[in-house]
């Protein structure tokens, strides 16, 4: 029996050699180290040697014994530690892409708009989204009973205080005329709010770009063959457009400029209200009291000036039907631009 030891010794230091988890470790332990375990069955079995056999057999399988609770201690140790760390670290899984960003559809337009101006020799002007009574209804000719002051239309920041945010970027032509002497030719991008009810073909937050143009002996056909210019440079050579007359406080003659709906190519649909015209922008020549207001003589010089809705320029640059569709950042809607 003695003989029987070093042969599972053996057998013992092979399986040890070949356990490379914990799965495995505990395969060994349940063959060797429980209470029916190879190990443990020699010890039972130790009545059946001869006497004289018995003391040095004892001793053989307690430091057999030792030996395996020792090897399966140090393995258990090894895996826990190599476990724990493991599930971070998994070299087979495909690496994580970023998504690269682009400029929001609106941004575009607004981008290629200023192209175009700033090609015909336009520069660049800012104003405040938070505006005054003054600038944004006064000084641009609003009558005091004007529907556009009531809290319908416009936020106010305060009752009370003349503070709002400015339902259109005209207001910014003011601060230009009062910063400069004319000449004038400058655009006026911006943000604008308007206390409206959202849907397909409004937004209460949307934006614009303003236009002016001041000078002496400024005409009415200036102001129509820059827009014609803009239009065909935006939509194409073959877009058809129209001037309607309009009114706005802040300019006399007004007009407004229409392009061929999008959708139904003129015949008539549910976006252009069967028209088959879309109206893209407002424009005129701007109305004396408007340049006095500014600080600059309407005996001297005239103007034009003009607004577009960016939002609405970019729906019919690219066909999308619904305003709304812009701004929920859905990123299967913005990957397409
Ligand atoms: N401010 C006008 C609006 O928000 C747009 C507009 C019309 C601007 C005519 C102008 C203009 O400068 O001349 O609807």
């Amino acid at each position: 029996m003695l003989e029987e030891v070093p042969i599972l010794k053996k057998e013992i230091e092979e399986k040890l050699s070949l356990i490379t988890d914990s799965k495995g470790l505990e395969a060994f332990r349940l063959e060797y180290l429980v209470k029916k375990g190879k190990v443990q069955v020699l010890f039972d079995r130790m009545k059946e040697a001869p006497k004289d056999q018995k003391p040095i057999l004892g001793k053989e399988l307690n430091i057999l014994r030792k030996f395996v609770e020792n090897a399966f201690a140090e393995l258990k140790e090894k895996f826990e530690s190599a476990e724990a760390v493991q599930p971070t670290i998994d070299l087979t899984l495909p690496g994580r892409t970023s998504s690269i960003g682009s400029a929001h559809p609106v941004y575009q337009t607004m981008d290629q708009m200023i192209n175009i101006f700033t090609e015909m020799g336009f520069s660049i002007a800012e104003g405040p989204d938070v505006e005054d009574d003054a600038h944004n209804f006064d000084a641009l000719n609003f009558p005091p009973d004007h529907p556009a002051r009531d809290m319908q239309d416009t936020f106010f920041i305060k009752n009370g205080e003349n503070l709002l945010l400015r339902t259109h970027t005209s207001p910014v032509q003011i601060r230009v005329m009062q910063g400069m002497k004319p000449p004038i030719r400058s655009i006026m991008p911006g943000r604008v709010y308007r206390n409206e009810s959202i849907n397909a073909r409004s937004l209460a937050e949307f934006h614009q770009i303003e236009g002016l143009y001041i000078d002496k002996n400024v005409s009415f056909a200036e102001l129509k063959a820059t827009m014609m210019v803009f239009a065909k440079k935006m939509y194409g050579e073959n877009s058809k457009f129209r001037f309607r007359p309009s009114f706005f406080p802040f300019t006399e003659p007004s007009a407004e400029m229409d392009i061929t709906c999008f959708l139904c190519g003129g015949k008539g649909c549910r976006v252009c209200k069967q028209s088959g015209w879309l109206e893209i922008v407002g424009c005129g020549m701007v109305h004396p009291n408007v340049l006095r207001n500014g600080g600059i003589d309407p005996s001297v010089y005239s103007g034009y000036a003009f607004g577009f809705g960016i939002e609405r320029v970019s729906l019919l640059k690219t066909g999308v039907d619904d305003i709304r569709l812009l701004y929920e950042n859905d990123t299967r809607f913005l990957n397409q631009f």
